[in-house]
């Protein structure tokens, strides 16, 4: 089911859209920011490509492909994959050099000097059992010392009494803290249920340096908000 590809055709530029998440809480967004031509980033965002090393990038869950376009904006040679045809349709129409591929899918011999992760998309192609599977796939995908850069929400942190409620909930159930179950609406249309993961910054950086990848840059917007880039060791450089 392509929920974020029946949302993204639904849209119009002007528009907002919503996303709701179960318990009832509603954020809104600028549909600009996700299929425009210029959309606009973040100085947060921005920060990470200072950290990346000189070459290829691979975007992985690129959506429409904002950050592949920016990328090459700075000298990188991009790519972005998304499983979301439609969201690929769009991005292709703006000449962006993007694969509609899923994560677990990808050629493992394919190397690439990066790899960027945005908006917190790590907990939607990964659940909490899959964390190591995931970076032991990124490791067959990254060349060594290559650079994988990941971004999430702090759960920990989050001061929204709603959010810091709906935290307690998942705890109750027995569910990941930063699990969460989210749909998109617009005035006419609401998606199907879709669910994720917030990872916190300690869980995730440990799961990653248990698989060799090693923190070289922290950032964040806020509290909440964060990145980090990690390194991957290569093997020579892990046995002693
Ligand atoms: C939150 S959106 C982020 C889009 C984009 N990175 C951005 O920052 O605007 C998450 C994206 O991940 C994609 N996705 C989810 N699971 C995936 C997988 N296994 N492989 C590739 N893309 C995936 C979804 O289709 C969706 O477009």
């Amino acid at each position: 089911m392509d929920v974020y590809g029946k949302m993204l055709m639904e849209g119009d530029l002007d528009a907002h859209f919503q996303v709701e998440r179960e318990d009832g809480h509603v954020s809104t967004y600028s549909f600009k920011e996700w299929l425009g031509k210029h959309p606009k980033f973040n100085t947060w965002e921005k920060a990470i490509f200072d950290y990346l090393n000189k070459g290829s990038i691979l975007d992985i869950g690129c959506g429409t492909g904002k950050h592949v376009a920016y990328s090459e904006s700075l000298g990188f040679t991009a790519k972005g994959i998304d499983t979301s045809e439609d969201a690929i349709k769009i991005g292709q129409e703006y000449g962006r050099d993007l694969e509609c591929l899923d994560f677990w899918k990808l050629d493992e011999e394919a190397k690439y000097e990066n790899v960027i992760i945005m908006d917190s998309t790590v907990g939607f192609i990964a659940s909490p059992e899959k964390l190591n599977e995931f970076f032991q796939k990124m490791k067959t995908i990254l060349s060594i010392s290559g650079k994988l850069a990941l971004t999430s929400i702090n759960w920990p942190e989050a001061t929204n009494s709603d959010y810091k409620e709906y935290i307690l909930k998942n705890k109750k159930r027995d569910q990941y803290p930063g699990y969460v179950k989210l749909r998109f609406k617009m005035e006419n249309f609401t998606g199907e249920w879709f669910e994720g993961y917030y990872y916190d910054m300690d869980s995730l950086i440990t799961v990653a340096m248990n698989n060799g990848f090693y923190p070289r840059w922290i950032g964040g917007s806020d509290a909440v908000k964060y990145t980090v880039v990690f390194e991957n060791k290569g093997e020579e450089t892990l046995t002693f």
